[in-house]
């Protein structure tokens, strides 16, 4: 038996012992990537290196990284589908290339030192190419030469074979693939790659060229490595299980849905499945600071949970019970050992599966009442208008459409395939429109946030600044920034308090922010470090890298002064945070500063908009 964390473990030891530095995974919300909503391979984060950024680790780094993929999320269920995953993978940002990186995959495969896996259980394919490139014999060449008999190695066309983000324009290339016999007894002598019994397990991928917008292929000048392997796949063929969901990875959290159903596994293993991937998936997701709504990756996280609830009603568990088995997530050694947000953030990710629950039930029912009453009007005899009532329950009362469509079943309405098919297309067409509208706003707030110089939005930052600090003299310490938006019109400020602040506080706070505008104190900016900015007592987002410069804006006297200045001096310091800016020279200019309206935006969460006039 090898554990997850020993299969983590090997990885890294043997990368490092190759030159390879060890890097930590990335969130899975993209930092700067917009186009994507989750982090889905491990080469995501570090687009940049591939086209030819220096990274920090150096030419040669290996990580293990947390992805999420949606595009599955209804293939869950059976033994290998995820939504989360963990892959493994060792990068060269134009270092070593071919050769290497399958001398060394195939080392750490079959070597005893590392994973020790029999030579004969082995099979490649590899790029067989095709109008854009040529077949990869240097690939086929290196697998010959290490003993791999060239009935084992299967060449496969673009859909197989060939590796870059999905559909975009960016870096790819032909990949070699490494499979692992999962059947009974020998191996056969032929690689069938149809045969489902063997397993892919790792994929090197070539990057040696850029597609570009027009859909053309350019050599790369900077040749990559990529290669990703799926842990739980992985874990669980090296291991003899033909079922991931077998493995340490889930089977604790599966333990806790039999306990609490009082099923049996065998019996239920496809509802036990979809909950206990959702629940690790939503655990991963709300670490990263995913808040569950309407849109976006917020609507993935409510769609996890949603289905969760469904399918623990489907088997019976009676009550609440997400945050339970999430908190069966939270504390499995396997993850706990590597991933700390997940601990840290614990408390966040029990408010947001107890207020998805209790959220989901107040609505279920009203919910379901309202759509029996439109069935009874016969709408599934019309799939148009099916589709259209379908993402009304979506819109209206977040009901993922699959559970609408098992709720005519339950009725014991049957709808034909291509009705069913027609339906779906119609809810789709909806639920785009309403992403689309979600974006436009979401691109119409970035324009009226930092990219937005003009003199009332500049205004606003520095106002914004001053309200935040305000808040934390009024209310305390425990006061962070949640979101922030500023249009020429207003500021709006969410942060963390725990209960409506009294009229008495929204009057301090006013007050607070109209003294240190009329006292007229200086604005300036300075660069440095993170822990720099830290030490100098800045607050804001520290999501920044080791080492990296950060701008601070200090509403007051400058850092350098501040040595300098008398302990009275000291405390004019109205306001020190890391941020882009632009910020006014002087509070002086700001006007009078008033709180419109202030309103819970999520639990433990506060809303304040406010003007200047
Ligand atoms: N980026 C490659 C994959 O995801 C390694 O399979």
């Amino acid at each position: 038996m090898i554990t997850a964390q020993e299969l983590r473990q090997k990885y890294f030891e043997f990368f490092q012992s190759k030159g390879h530095a060890v890097i930590p995974s990335a969130s899975l919300v993209p930092e700067n990537d917009p186009t994507v909503l989750f982090t889905t391979a491990g080469m995501h984060p570090l687009v940049p290196y591939l086209l030819g950024a220096k990274h920090h680790g150096g030419k040669r780094v290996v990580s293990v990284q947390k992805c999420v993929r949606t595009d599955d999320i209804e293939e869950v269920g059976d033994a290998v589908h995820h939504t989360f995953f963990e892959m493994l993978g060792n990068w060269s940002f134009g270092d070593y290339f071919k050769k290497e990186a399958i001398e060394w995959s195939w080392e750490f495969l079959t070597d005893k030192k590392w994973l020790g896996i029999k030579k004969n259980h082995l099979a490649i394919s590899i790029f067989a190419g095709d109008k854009d490139a040529p077949l990869d014999n240097d690939s086929k060449k290196i697998w010959l030469s290490l003993g791999v008999l060239e009935e084992r190695i299967a060449a496969l066309p673009k859909k197989n074979n060939w590796w870059g983000p999905a559909g975009q324009s960016g870096p790819c290339g032909p990949d070699t693939e490494m499979f692992y016999w999962s059947g009974e007894g020998a191996a056969p002598e032929r690689f069938d790659p149809d045969d489902a019994r063997w397993v892919e397990i790792w994929n090197d991928v070539f990057m040696q060229y850029n597609k570009k917008a027009d859909g053309t292929f350019e050599p790369l000048q900077q040749k990559n490595v990529d290669t990703g392997m799926g842990l739980e796949r992985t874990l669980a063929v090296l291991n003899g299980y033909d079922d991931n969901y077998r493995t340490e990875l889930f089977w604790p959290i599966i333990e806790k849905i039999k306990d609490a159903s009082g099923k049996k596994y065998a019996e239920y293993a496809k509802e036990m499945r979809i909950i206990a991937d959702h629940v690790r998936a939503a655990v991963f997701l709300a670490a990263d600071g995913v808040i569950s709504s309407n849109v976006e990756r917020g609507y993935i996280l409510r769609r996890l949970l949603r289905r969760t609830i469904r399918y623990g009603n489907m088997l019976g568990i009676k009550g609440n019970f997400t945050a339970d088995l999430g908190s069966e997530v939270i504390f499995m050694e396997t993850y706990g050992e590597i991933y700390k947000e997940i601990k840290e953030k614990r408390q966040f990710i029990k408010e947001q599966f107890e207020q998805e629950e209790a959220r989901f039930s107040n609505t279920l029912e009203r919910g379901l009442k309202e759509f029996d009453e439109k069935l009874q009007d016969k709408i599934y005899e019309h799939p148009g208008l099916l589709g259209k009532v379908i993402f009304d329950s979506f819109s209206t009362y977040g009901f993922p459409p699959e559970l609408s469509f098992e709720e005519i079943e339950k009725r014991g309405i049957s709808l034909g395939t291509s009705e069913k098919e027609e339906a779906q297309k119609i809810y789709q067409h909806e639920f785009k429109k309403h992403q689309e509208l979600s974006r436009t706003a979401a691109a119409g707030r970035f324009k009226g946030g930092l990219a937005d110089n003009s003199e009332m939005t500049t205004k606003y930052h520095t106002a914004t600044h001053l309200l935040h600090a305000a808040l934390r003299q009024v209310l305390g310490k425990h006061v962070e920034q949640r979101g922030s938006n500023i249009t020429a019109e207003r500021l709006r400020f969410d942060f963390s308090h725990p209960q409506k602040m009294t009229p008495d506080e929204i009057k301090q706070v006013e007050d607070w922010v109209n003294d240190t505008i009329q006292k007229d104190y200086p604005v300036s900016c300075q660069e440095m470090t993170v822990e720099e900015a830290k030490k100098a007592g800045a607050i804001g987002l520290f999501g920044e890298r080791y080492g990296e410069k950060v701008k601070v804006y200090t509403i007051g006297n400058p850092v350098e002064t501040q040595h300098a200045a008398s302990p009275k001096n000291q405390g004019m310091i109205v306001s020190r945070e890391i941020c882009g800016g632009p910020h006014v020279e002087r509070t002086g200019i700001l006007g009078k500063f008033k709180i419109q309206k202030e309103e819970a935006s999520s639990s433990g969460v506060r809303r304040i908009k406010a003007i200047l006039e």
